[in-house]
C-alpha cells in the first residue's frame, strides 16, 4: 500500500510528459466510456459502478462529499471536505478483494482529472487552440493551462479572475521559461477598463475555459459573436450556479458532457435552459479518435465523478511504484 502525500502528487504530475498525458487521458476516457456504455445493464453485468454521492453539512457550516464507485479492478471512495479553508481530503483505493491499494490526497487529483477530462473533447476539436481565455485563477485553472500548453499549439493566455491574480502569477513566471512563445496575461475585473479589454478579447477567442464556482454569467453570448469556439464549463455544480448564459450554452449542435443524469441534477447553466437529456451527449458516447466535424460552437460540461478519481489514483499508484515515490507500508 502507497500514500501519495500533496507533493507526491504535485511532483508526479508536474512531471508528465505529453506521451503520459495522452496515456492518462485514454484511461480516462476508457472508464466514461464504460460508464456510458453499461450504465442502463443490469447491476451484475456493470463493470462500472458510480452510485450518487453523498454530502453532510455540519453546524460548522462544513460541507463533506463522500463519492464511492467501482471499476471492477479497483474500488475507493474519495472523501473531501469544503470550507472556508477550500477543499481538502483523500482518496482511497482498494483491490478487488478490499485490500487497501493506496491513499492520496485528493486536491491535486482532483483539479488534474476535470482538466484532464475537459481535454477529451478538447483534443478532437479541429479549429484553432491559439487564443485561449480562462476564467478563474484556482487549482482547476492552473491544470487547464498546463494541459492545453502540453496538448495543444498555443499563441496566447489571457488568465480572466474577480480578485487577485492568486496562484496564475507565479505559473506564469515558471511557464514563460518553459514555453517562451506564448503570451501569458492576466485581466483583473476590478480594472477600470475590464469590459473593453475583455470583449475584444473574447470576440477573438479560439477556446474559453471557465473554472469557477460564479453564479452569474462571466459574459454575455452577444461578446462572443459568430464565430465556432471550444468552451468548456467545469464550475457550477448547483442549480444556483452557473458560468455562461443560456445562448452561449446552447451556441453548439447539442451540449457535450460526463455524465447526462450528473450535469442535469447540478448543473446550473442545463438547469437555467431547460435542457433536456436528448440535448446531452456523454464523451464517453465518442468512439474512436476522430475530430468533430461542426461549423458549431463546441460546448462541455463536466460536474465530475467518484470514477474519474479512481482510475486516476490507479494511474498515479502505479506512476509512483515506477518513480519510486510516495511512501510504501507494506504491513498495513
Ligand atoms: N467539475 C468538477 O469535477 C469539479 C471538480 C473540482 C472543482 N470544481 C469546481 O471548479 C471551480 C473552481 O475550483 P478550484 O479548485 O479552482 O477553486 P479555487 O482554487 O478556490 O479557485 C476558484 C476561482 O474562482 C474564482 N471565483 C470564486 N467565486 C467566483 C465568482 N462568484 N465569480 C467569479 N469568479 C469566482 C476565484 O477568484 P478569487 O481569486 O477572486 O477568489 C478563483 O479564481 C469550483 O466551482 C469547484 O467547485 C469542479
Amino acid at each position: 500500500m502507497i500514500v501519495l502525500k500533496e507533493r507526491d502528487v504535485h511532483f508526479l504530475l508536474s512531471n508528465l510528459s505529453a506521451t503520459e498525458c495522452h496515456r492518462l487521458l485514454s484511461s480516462l476516457h476508457d472508464v466514461l466510456r464504460a460508464y456510458s456504455s453499461c450504465k442502463d445493464a443490469a447491476l451484475s453485468e456493470q463493470t462500472v459502478h458510480q452510485p450518487e454521492r453523498e454530502s453532510i453539512v455540519t453546524r460548522l457550516g462544513n460541507t463533506s462529499l463522500f463519492m464511492p464507485s467501482s471499476i471492477t479492478t479497483s474500488t475507493g471512495i474519495k472523501i473531501v471536505t469544503i470550507s472556508a479553508n477550500g477543499l481538502k481530503g483523500c482518496i482511497n483505493v482498494f483491490a478487488p478483494e478490499g485490500d487497501l491499494l493506496g491513499l492520496l490526497n485528493a486536491e491535486e487529483v482532483t483539479a488534474f482529472r476535470t482538466a484532464l477530462a475537459v481535454m477529451i473533447p478538447y483534443v478532437r476539436w479541429p479549429k484553432s487552440k491559439k487564443n485561449i481565455i480562462v476564467f478563474g485563477a484556482g487549482r482547476q485553472a492552473e491544470w487547464h493551462v498546463k494541459l492545453a500548453l502540453l496538448l495543444s499549439d498555443v499563441e496566447r493566455i489571457t488568465v480572466v479572475n474577480r480578485g487577485t491574480g492568486r496562484r496564475m502569477e507565479q505559473l506564469f513566471a515558471d511557464l514563460s521559461h518553459r514555453y517562451p512563445q506564448v503570451v501569458f496575461e492576466l485581466l483583473l475585473r476590478t480594472s477600470d477598463d475590464f469590459d473593453s479589454r475583455v470583449r475584444p478579447l473574447l470576440a477573438a477567442s479560439d477556446v474559453i475555459f471557465c473554472c469557477t464556482p460564479a453564479t452569474t454569467p462571466h459574459f454575455p453570448s452577444s461578446y462572443l459573436g459568430t464565430k465556432a469556439r471550444f468552451i468548456s464549463l467545469i464550475g457550477s455544480y448547483k442549480p444556483s450556479m452557473q458560468e455562461v448564459d443560456s445562448a452561449t450554452l446552447l451556441s453548439g449542435d447539442c451540449v457535450y458532457v460526463d455524465t447526462r443524469e450528473g450535469c442535469l441534477a447540478e448543473a446550473g447553466e442545463l438547469i437555467n435552459a431547460n435542457v433536456h437529456g436528448d440535448q446531452l451527449i456523454e464523451i464517453g458516447q465518442l468512439q474512436g479518435t476522430d475530430p468533430f466535424t461542426t461549423n458549431r460552437s463546441l460546448i462541455f460540461k463536466c460536474v465530475g465523478m467518484g470514477i474519474m478519481d479512481l482510475v486516476m489514483a490507479g494511474e498515479l499508484l502505479k506512476m509512483a511504484q515506477e518513480k519510486r515515490q510516495g511512501l510504501e507500508l507494506s504491513d498495513f
